[in-house]
Order: C-alpha cells, then sequence, then structure tokens
C-alpha cells in the first residue's frame, strides 16, 4: 500500500522508522512517501502561509503551494486525498478498514489556522478529524491513520494479532498477562493456566463484555 503524507514538518515522520511501520516499510508492504510542501511553492521566499483575509490571529497554509503539491503527488486523482482537520468526520475503526482497501492514500497536514478553504474544495476528498480535541497540526494525526492502516495491510502483523482485538465485534479487548503468575499479591486467572481452550475463549469472551460494559457502555447500544 502506498501512502503520501504532505506537511511543512517532514521532520516530525521520523516516528514512523521505527517498531512495526519501520519494518514495514524495508520489506516493502509499505511505501510511505513525505513530501514537503515547501518544494512546491512559487513564491521566491518559499512562503507557504499568509495572514487571513476578513483578520484574526494566526497564519493560513497557502492554496497554491498544497494544491500544486498534491497534483504533483497524484496527478490522475487515483488515490483517495484526505485532510487531516478538527472539522473532520471522526475516525473510527470503520473507517480504518475502509482505507485499507484503497491502493493510495494522500494526507494532506494543515498547520497554524489551517489550509486556505479552495485548496480543500478544490483537491480533496474528505476531511478526517482524530478525535474531538485541537493540536497544533495535522502530522500527530497523519501519524494516527498511518499506523491504524499499516496494520491491516498484508503481511504488517500476523493474523492473528488481528483478530480478537478491541473494536472487533464492537467489545473491547479481554485483559492479557504474562509471567510471572504472581505480582505483588495479584495472581493470573487460573483459567489462562489451565490449558482448556473452550474455557479460556468463555472467559475472555465474559471479560470482554464485562470491560466494554463498564468502560465503554456505548459500544454495547443496540446489541442484545
Ligand atoms: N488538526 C488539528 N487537530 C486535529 C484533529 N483533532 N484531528 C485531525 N487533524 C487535526
Amino acid at each position: 500500500m502506498k501512502i503520501t503524507i504532505l506537511t511543512l514538518f517532514p521532520e516530525m515522520f521520523t516516528a514512523l522508522s521505527a517498531s512495526i511501520l519501520g519494518r514495514a516499510q524495508k520489506e516493502g508492504k509499505l511505501e510511505l512517501t513525505i513530501v514537503n510542501i515547501r518544494d512546491y511553492t512559487e513564491d521566491k521566499h518559499l512562503k507557504c502561509d499568509d495572514y487571513p483575509f476578513g483578520g484574526g490571529a494566526g497564519m493560513v497554509m497557502m492554496a497554491q503551494p498544497v494544491g500544486s503539491a498534491i497534483e504533483a503527488v497524484d496527478p490522475d486523482h487515483t488515490a483517495r486525498r484526505i485532510y487531516l482537520s478538527p472539522k473532520g468526520a471522526t475516525f473510527t475503526q470503520q473507517k480504518v478498514f475502509e482505507l485499507v482497501g484503497q491502493e493510495h492514500l494522500v494526507l494532506l497536514c494543515g498547520h497554524y489556522e489551517g489550509v486556505d478553504q479552495r485548496a480543500i474544495d478544490l483537491f480533496i476528498d474528505e476531511e478526517v478529524s482524530i478525535g474531538d480535541y485541537v493540536l497544533t497540526g495535522g502530522e500527530l494525526p497523519a501519524m494516527v491513520v498511518v499506523d491504524c492502516v499499516a496494520r491491516y495491510v498484508d503481511g504488517v502483523l500476523s493474523p492473528e494479532s488481528l483478530v480478537q482485538e478491541s473494536f472487533s465485534e464492537n467489545l473491547l479487548e479481554y485483559p492479557q498477562y504474562t509471567r510471572p503468575v504472581e505480582y505483588r499479591g495479584l495472581r493470573v486467572p487460573d483459567v489462562l493456566r489451565s490449558g482448556n481452550h473452550a474455557e479460556i475463549d468463555k472467559w475472555r469472551r465474559e471479560q470482554s463484555v464485562a470491560v466494554t460494559k463498564k468502560q465503554r457502555p456505548d459500544l454495547l447500544e443496540g446489541k442484545s
């Protein structure tokens, strides 16, 4: 899968070279390209932002460098073009599954007070927010999207890691334990050491329901 990120701060994306995502790129499963929007400005001082018309605090990213960068990386508009913005639809696991089916994603990161609306109107397919809070820019949200989507790219994780995890079937994941058997007086539940897999599955299912009821009852709404 191909993901292209457009940003004014490419250095922020070094985090994506670590761990599982780093390995996925080395193995050619994930093709991640970080593009500096500044490389596309036609301004002779390499400016990419300017004061907002109508006044107000901060700066707005100019339409030209953003538009030219998008056209350069996706000339035939075959990619799904997403602008990370607190105004977007909230990012969910369902959206992750929808995006995994795409061959190429283009993620546009805004910064400062956002991007000139004309660049959004002309070049963007959809706006996505990672939650109801405001970050200084779209870079961290873009990393969230890359991480969530890349986990489902073939071969990035083992299939077993993906079958039973939070949000599958609208349930949160059951508690996990590893050695030692006892830590500060708390013991691993006996059933997990029983070797009885039917009982283990039953216990995990019950725990999933219980933890979801306690922490996220909204996920169970509409389920019997
Ligand atoms: N940019 C700033 N805040 C954001 C958010 N919550 N989601 C996506 N992009 C953002």
